[in-house]
């Protein structure tokens, strides 16, 4: 299993770093037989699994439940928990409180969104022995503030002030950093100014690895196009074909045959 010590020994080695999102058993189950480095149980889960329009909806419960999950269906795998939203804006007991729920429920490491605004309760928690990844570019919670899922750091200005954050990060003790949305160039210049991992999304090939959400990558919603996207997979229309199968085969007396039925 990867650990925070091989994280940085990748960057060393520049050998690359993948990690998916998992927010369940059943996936879990199969990730944990697969090559992926890491899983993040990332608060995206209140979109793709709960139908809500934002990350904004995730609630430490949410969070709970299916970091429980998934750790029970991939022990061999190293597993990231999103705090969710607000949960490190209300003072240290708060966050605290929220951080020991998410490492009882299983997982090895939690990710915060933002730098300045969070850098004292990062501190805190790391200091506290637990293991912090930062997310900086797009951070989904904050997407009113950002005025929708735009590409960050465009200008100088806002890259420089990217790559100061993405120091601060590592300073506080992160063991890596998730870049979400921003310009190739800007992914390669923060991960060539820090020594921790960036882990990239929507952000070039130069970061030191790269995350997607399973259900893009594997084609769960064909409606979601965003440019970063490699879909590997057409799941949609997978479950689609099956399950209409299925059902034609109920119609017309297809199923079961006799060696599905007991005698
Ligand atoms: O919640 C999430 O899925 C994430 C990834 C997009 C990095 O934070």
């Amino acid at each position: 299993m990867i650990n925070i010590s091989t994280f940085k020994k990748r960057k060393c080695d520049q050998k690359k770093i993948s990690m998916v999102t998992c927010y369940d058993h059943w996936t879990a189950v199969i990730l944990n037989d697969t090559d992926i480095d890491c899983l993040l149980v990332g608060d995206s889960l209140a979109v793709v699994m709960h139908g809500f329009d934002s990350t904004v909806h995730a609630t430490l419960e949410m969070m709970r439940l299916h970091v429980a999950a998934v750790v029970r269906g991939a022990p061999d795998k190293f597993v990231i928990a999103d705090m969710p939203f607000l949960s490190c804006s209300k003072g240290i007991p708060h966050a605290m409180d929220a951080v020991q729920c998410l490492m009882q429920a299983g997982a090895h490491a939690v990710k915060i969104e933002g730098a300045e605004h969070q850098l004292g309760i990062i501190k805190h928690i790391i200091e506290a022995g637990v293991p912090v990844m930062g997310h900086l570019g797009l951070t989904p919670q904050s997407i009113h503030n950002l005025g929708g899922h735009k590409v960050q750091a465009k200008d100088a200005k806002a890259a420089t002030n990217l790559i100061a954050a993405a120091r601060q990060l590592e300073q506080a003790g992160c063991f890596g950093v998730v870049l979400e949305c921003v310009p190739a160039k800007v992914g390669d210049c923060v991960s060539r100014s820090v020594q921790i991992p960036t882990i990239g999304i929507g952000a070039g090939l130069q970061t030191d690895g790269q995350v997607l959400v399973l259900h893009d990558l594997l084609g769960a919603n064909l409606n979601f196009n965003p440019k970063f996207l490699r879909r590997y997979a057409e799941i949609q229309t997978l479950v689609k074909n099956s399950v209409n199968h299925f059902h034609e085969d109920v119609r017309t007396l297809n199923y079961p045959a006799a060696m599905e039925s007991y005698s």
